[in-house]
């Protein structure tokens, strides 16, 4: 009896070994301690033993048993995690691996910013950003936009302390420029600015503006006009003309607003003018010597009517079939 366990336990301990799946140790394991196995049979077969004789023929198979069950129990917590392991490392995504969208691209915002500035500075204009926190001083005051200006309400921006606020227009940087600098000047200042507007196909929170500033001695309305047409020509194509709207802006005088002629009609491209006389004296600048004109367009309508982008949303959304369009 001793002798027959030996030899099944032995043989079962090498069997175990040679497993290499979960199943063939299941069907191992059935073959040896299942409802028929080999050892169930030897257990089975003690109530035909002498009684003499049972008791510790008993105990050798139930040790037996015991061990076997020992055995089947590491083997399979060993083959279980060597398939988890084996099923992960099939699975893994190798994260540093490209994932075969390529090399980025420049925002079509950023392009347009690009070309545009290098439109201006080809005729000597100096780019000069300017702040985006800034104070209601350079946003409003001296832009001739006193406290009570209804001109304040259509420029609603996030205020950060009553006097300290996200810039809602680019022209702060005609401001700027003419604190660090004397006449002439001939400046632009691209950047973001900010009004506290829900989205919508039209509006944005944050958008983007390019301001312009020219000071000299005799500048005159048409100054403006030369500049801005050929403006329009190397972005609305060589038949492109302007054509100028009276309008209103605190900051200038006369104001108007312009629009670019393009092969389907007349397109609002921006706001300019003859800058106010207050502006120029709040800035230590004599009306009576120099004159200039400004003007500020929005980068973003100007990137949209040319990508015929519809929704002024869709910039700001990061979908990456849009932007592979510009790549
Ligand atoms: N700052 C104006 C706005 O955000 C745009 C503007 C109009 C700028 C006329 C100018 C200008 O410099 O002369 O609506």
């Amino acid at each position: 009896m001793q002798e027959k366990i030996r030899t099944l336990t032995d043989g079962c301990k090498k069997l175990i070994g040679g497993c290499e799946t979960a199943r063939a140790l299941g069907e191992l394991r059935a073959r040896i301690l299942g409802k028929n196995g080999e050892l169930t049979a030897l257990l089975k077969g003690l109530k035909d033993m002498p009684d003499d004789e049972r008791p510790t023929a008993g105990k050798i198979v139930n040790e037996a048993r015991e061990a076997l069950e020992r055995e089947f129990a590491a083997a399979a917590a060993a083959l279980e995690s060597a398939e988890l392991k084996a099923k992960l490392d099939a699975e893994k995504i190798d994260i540093t691996i490209d994932s075969g969208g390529g090399v980025g691209s420049l925002h079509p915002l950023t392009l347009m910013r690009r070309r545009i500035c290098d439109f201006f500075t080809a005729q000597g204009f100096t780019v000069c950003e300017s702040p985006e926190i800034e104070t209601d001083y350079y946003n409003f005051e001296a832009l001739n936009v006193p406290a009570d200006h209804p001109a304040r309400e259509v420029q609603d921006t996030f205020f950060i302390t009553d006097k300290i606020l996200l810039r809602s227009q680019t022209s702060t940087g005609q401001i700027r420029a003419m604190e660090k600098m004397r006449p002439p000047l001939k400046i632009i200042s691209p950047g973001p600015v900010y009004r506290s507007d829900d989205p919508d196909a039209t509006h944005t929170p944050m958008f983007h503006q390019l301001e312009g500033l020219v000071i000299d001695k005799g500048i005159a309305m048409s100054d403006l006009k030369g500049t801005l047409d050929l403006f329009a020509k190397e972005f609305f194509g060589e038949n492109s003309r302007t054509r100028f709207r009276p309008s209103y802006f605190p900051f200038t005088e006369p104001s108007v607003e312009v629009d670019a002629s393009s092969g389907s009609g007349w397109i609002e491209i921006l706001g300019a003018g003859m800058v106010n006389r207050n502006v120029l004296r709040m800035s230590g600048i004599d009306p009576d010597v120099y004159s200039g004109f400004a003007f500020g367009m929005g980068l973003n309508r100007i990137t949209n009517i040319i990508h015929a982008v519809r929704d002024a949303r869709i910039p700001f959304e990061n979908d990456a079939r849009f932007l592979r369009q510009f790549g």
